[in-house]
């Protein structure tokens, strides 16, 4: 009913503007007076965690998009080698695993077939499982040693958004708190990091308040068949996310590739006016990755694609190629997905509805995946 969906038309839109208090939620009573972190529902002894020499992360969907960037703040921040890997692919390979291995399963539903397999498998060969899921006693966490619930509420719509941040969160909290039980790094970085996801509720609420140019955008795009994603570092699985919400909402062809593979072969496929959304990387800090995406933006741009640009509030070298530039908040490299992925949530959800398409309910989707 509409009184569900708090006044919106859709779930999917409530659950997008439900995402700073979701974030907001997620680090609700986990940091203490001191700034450090109280995990206590992480049911795993210190002293096992001290021992751990790989994480391993399981999940599918946008839940693996998660973890492909907690792996690169998983191993910024503790030193460990952590590995990320679809769920469905995981126990059939064989994977190397051990007392010391963590493993991770990330999973809104807790109900996602592949993924409890996964988590199954690795318990088998004596590694610890750790969830991250947003739906308390469902069966992930019940079967997992240990469970971080995301707190981001009932998610309704197929498409996962106020879930997929919180995962994110979740992820920066695990990393985080490993580095603390480590000693790896503890101190002022780490506190300071806890400190900024502090600041990211309001960061987000901003981007959700200046997207009506995105919304237009998208509908001038309705007729459209292809879209094509960039990214690098983080900004990579942030591409891959935009490209899967594109499918399962506006039912277009999408993809996602690292804006570095662009030579290695998708260069081929740009062709006057393709849109190209591209998530540019902060001109702070690595701002090698910055000038190479802007190479890569004048390169598709001089073969005709229609550029959209996402990238961070005075980040001025991208104005000149930008054919369409929308702005995100100055956020720290590592946090910053959990501002440049709403953009893309935005664009295809507002997709689908100037498509004629059914936004909560997608054709061929289920919510949650309980086959193999
Ligand atoms: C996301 O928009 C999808 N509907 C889907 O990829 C989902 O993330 C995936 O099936 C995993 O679900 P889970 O988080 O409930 O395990």
């Amino acid at each position: 009913s509409a009184a569900e969906k708090g006044g919106y038309d859709y779930f999917m839109l409530k659950e997008i503007a439900e995402q700073p208090k979701a974030v907001a939620d997620t680090l609700l009573g986990r940091i203490d007076v001191s700034g450090a972190l109280t995990l206590d529902e992480v049911r795993i002894p210190a002293s096992e965690l001290r021992e751990v020499d790989k994480v391993v992360i399981v999940a599918c969907g946008t839940a693996f998009h998660a973890g492909l960037i907690a792996k690169y703040a998983i191993e910024h921040w503790t030193r460990i080698p952590c590995e990320v890997e679809l769920a469905s692919e995981f126990r059939y390979r064989d994977p190397i695993l051990g007392a010391r291995s963590l493993v991770i399963a990330i999973s809104q539903s807790g109900e996602t077939m592949d993924t409890l397999m996964a988590l199954r498998h690795a318990r088998e060969q004596g590694s610890k499982v750790l969830a991250i899921c947003n739906t308390n006693g469902s069966t992930i966490p019940r079967e997992s040693d240990a469970v971080l619930y995301t707190h981001a509420g009932p998610e309704v719509a197929v498409a996962s958004t106020k879930a997929f941040l919180t995962q994110l969160v979740a992820c920066y909290l695990v990393a985080l708190y490993l580095g603390q039980v480590r000693g790896t790094k503890w101190g002022d970085e780490i506190r300071a990091v806890i400190r900024d996801l502090a600041q990211i509720s309001g960061a987000v609420e901003r981007v959700l308040e200046t997207m009506e140019p995105v919304r237009e955008l998208a509908r001038s795009l309705a007729g459209k068949d292809t879209v094509l994603f960039l990214g690098r570092h983080v900004g990579y699985p942030v591409a891959l996310e935009g490209a899967l919400k594109l499918k399962e909402l506006a039912y277009m062809h999408a993809e996602g590739f690292a804006a570095g593979e662009l030579k290695h072969g998708p260069i081929a496929l740009i062709e006057e006016d393709l849109p190209v959304v591209v998530v540019v990387p902060s001109p702070r800090g690595r701002s090698v990755l910055h000038d190479k995406i802007v190479s890569n933006i004048q390169e598709i741009r001089a073969r005709g694609a229609r550029t959209i640009v996402i990238a961070e509030e005075g980040d001025e070298a991208v104005v000149p190629y930008a054919d369409h530039l929308v702005r995100i908040p100055v956020t720290p490299v590592l946090l910053s997905p959990l501002v440049a992925t709403v953009p893309l949530q935005v664009f295809a959800c507002e997709l689908a509805t100037a498509r004629g398409n059914e936004v909560d309910q997608p054709r061929n989707l289920a919510k949650s995946v309980t086959v193999e």
